[in-house]
């Protein structure tokens, strides 16, 4: 595995790749790998001769009361993981490379961008949209590689690239849990003994919504009460946002019918947690 830190060096590396005909996959990341990641980089390999992977954690999809400065680290057992899972290329540039002028020109992709994480979050997906776009830039590769885990995200960066023309296949794959139902994510590390239980919380009510579902429900309305009195009996966690929409437009559904995204977000002492299940159509 190389390891290139400016985009220039970045970009020389991937065009060499792609000249002798390869076919080129990236799994952007902020680092602190587990799973769910290296399920990315398996699913890039199946289906690309060069795999590229960027460590950037990035701030400006951090809000100023969030986890940026706490963000855990670990690029030395990061850069073995990556090794060790087949990467080819890896991009780990400093904040001065990506945003040389402080402030950047923005990307945004309005309305889908203050929806779910992003009206809680104002601004980070106009940080995520920037720096995924800057990523595309340095590494110009055929495919990316993205987790369902983050679905507001899946959904922006698949309008993103439609609508601003990248010559980039997204690939969206399934979200991976613990043994226990937990969605693997770098912020699990934040959970003492406690709140780690206390968490599972988010599966449960999915998993509630579910079997509902399974079993005829098909009222958006009636389906997420039923996850909304789960945590109810969960008042350890605090409910961000619980819910019922299309997974493109991210707009509430009433009728679940067509298929929808259940999505939920859960304060579990100061660390927030995503989760999501996807209904299919009947
Ligand atoms: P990060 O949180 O490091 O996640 C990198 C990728 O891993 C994302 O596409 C995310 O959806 C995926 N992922 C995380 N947990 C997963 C899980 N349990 N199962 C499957 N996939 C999972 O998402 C980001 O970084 C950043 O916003 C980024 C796109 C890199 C831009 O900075």
């Amino acid at each position: 595995m190389k390891t290139y830190n400016t985009i220039r060096d970045m970009r020389a590396a991937s065009r060499a790749a792609k000249r002798t005909g390869l076919r080129l996959g990236l799994v952007p990341t902020m680092g602190a790998l587990h799973e769910g990641h290296l399920s990315l980089l398996r699913a890039a390999k199946a289906s690309c001769q060069v795999v590229a992977a960027s460590i950037f954690v990035n701030p400006t999809q951090f809000g100023p009361n969030e986890d940026l400065a706490k963000y855990p680290r670990p690029l030395e057992r990061d850069r073995e993981l990556l090794e060790n899972g087949g990467v080819d290329l890896l991009f780990a540039p400093s904040v001065d490379e990506m945003y040389p002028n402080g402030a950047p020109t923005w990307v945004t992709v309005e309305d889908l961008g203050d929806k779910l994480d992003g009206r809680s979050r104002p601004g980070h997906f106009r940080g995520v949209t920037t720096i995924v776009t800057k990523l595309f830039h340095a590494v110009e590769p055929d495919a990316a590689f993205f987790g369902q885990k983050d679905a507001a995200q899946a959904a922006i960066i698949r309008r993103l690239v439609r609508d601003l023309d990248f010559p980039v296949e997204i690939v969206i794959c399934p979200i991976v849990r613990e043994p226990d139902g937990l969605a693997m994510s770098s912020r699990n590390i934040y959970l003492d003994l406690r709140q780690r239980k206390q968490a599972l919380v988010l599966q449960r009510s999915l998993m509630q919504v579910k079997q509902m579902a399974g079993t005829g429900e098909r009222n958006a309305a009636r389906l997420s009460a039923a996850a909304k009195e789960i945590f109810a009996a969960e008042p350890a966690v605090r409910l961000d946002y619980l819910e019922i929409v299309d997974p493109d437009s991210l707009d509430p559904v009433n009728d679940v019918s067509k298929g929808a995204l259940v999505a939920v977000a859960a304060f579990v002492g100061t660390t927030r947690l995503i989760d999501n299940i996807l209904l299919l159509a009947v």
